[in-house]
């Protein structure tokens, strides 16, 4: 296993790098011989006769679900749940009549997911999204689609959870296409994700930066916030988990306007606190949580998609097609968990009491 390591120090890093080679190869893989996105038509039928989807997942697979919400809502237009598995299991709540399940899991082997699969399989149309063929749950479930994202041996989950967000973009817009959404017609997403990839690269090219600010604002301190509204609010949540998996620096992904109504206290000198801001109808309200956070010491990180940077912010991200932002914000957080857990001499691959797939409830 060394060996597949190559010239990288870390598995982490390595497969942070992977990030855009394997959206390409997502789009190779679910491109057809006339260049369209495909998603086969039995999966595409069940989905069009269902009133609802359920996202069932876990961990960093659960923070890909909720960024999934947003893909299905917007370009199908069909209602959707994101839950965490192990609440889903034993507090189900009223389902619709025709739900159609999809079970988010890197390894598909969680304990947790399975134990609802194992709950709906009879009564449902299930389909799970995995890394890994042949798993438990895409055995168990009717349909499985593929990640492609090459094993991911890292505990830290990251090229799974940007691989989710680009298969789940596929399926969305493929589905919506079907349904006749406007949004989802004029959609060039391969376009688009190939833009996502060149964009990574950017960012990748820049990663020093990253390496500073976790030198000189993160390493150091016991507690941090993520900040953002929207997509940049399920990044933020994802951000701190990775921070707190590698790092442990305990760190709480909040939305960006709900920080005044409790978190705000906990703001003293030096509190890293970091911005995402990609979205326009919500970028002066998260920047005046900025400043109210910074009028009481917080050191203020912001990552800003370019089109609204100023010369105030701190990381400029490359412009990509408003729905897929999270798959830009999320190298720079995996890059800041990255170098923070380096400083702080810690085993970035693999942390304490973590494992990479966990198999039991
Ligand atoms: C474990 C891993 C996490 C992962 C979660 C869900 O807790 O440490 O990184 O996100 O399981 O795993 P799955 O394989 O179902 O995506």
């Amino acid at each position: 296993q060394d060996l597949e390591k190559g010239t990288y120090e870390h598995y982490m890093l390595k497969e942070m790098e992977e990030q855009p080679a394997v959206i390409r190869r997502i789009l190779s893989k679910y491109l057809d011989e006339h260049g369209n996105l495909t998603i086969s038509k039995e999966v595409l039928d069940q989905l069009k006769a269902s009133d609802r989807i359920y996202i069932v997942a876990c961990g960093t697979s659960y923070h890909a679900g909720l960024v999934g919400k947003k893909l299905f809502e917007t370009l199908t237009h069909i209602p959707t749940e994101v839950h965490i598995a192990s609440e889903f299991g034993y507090h189900m709540p009223l389902l619709t009549k025709s739900p159609f399940f999809i079970f988010l899991s890197q390894s598909g082997e969680t304990a947790d997911s399975r134990q609802v699969l194992v709950q709906v399989a009879d009564r449902y149309p299930t389909l799970t999204m995995t890394n890994t063929p042949g798993s438990t749950l895409s055995r168990e479930a009717s349909h499985t689609l593929l990640l492609h994202a090459g094993p991911e041996i890292a505990v830290a989950s990251t090229k799974a959870y940007t691989a989710q967000l680009a298969v789940l973009a596929i399926l969305a817009n493929v589905l919506g296409q079907s349904l006749q959404n406007e949004l989802a017609l004029s959609f060039d997403l391969a376009h688009e994700l190939s833009l996502v990839a060149s964009g990574l690269e950017e960012v990748m090219a820049e990663k020093g930066q990253f390496e500073e600010l976790a030198k000189e604002v993160i390493s150091d301190q016991a507690h941090a916030f993520y900040i953002g509204r929207g997509l940049d609010y399920y990044v933020a949540l994802e951000a701190a988990l990775k921070l707190k998996e590698i790092s442990y620096v305990h760190c709480e992904g909040y939305a960006a306007g709900e920080l005044k109504h409790g978190p705000i206290a906990l703001i003293e000198n030096e509190t890293p606190v970091i911005a995402l801001l990609t979205e326009a109808s919500t970028l002066d309200h998260t920047r005046g949580n900025m400043k109210e956070v910074e009028s009481r010491g917080a050191r203020v990180i912001s990552l800003v998609s370019e089109q609204y940077a100023t010369e105030q912010d701190t990381i400029v991200l490359p412009k990509v097609h408003s729905l897929l932002t999270p798959l830009i914000t999320v190298l720079p957080t995996q890059y800041l968990a990255y170098y923070t857990s380096l400083n702080r001499g810690l085993d970035v691959d693999k942390p304490r009491n973590l494992a990479k797939s966990v198999t039991v409830e």
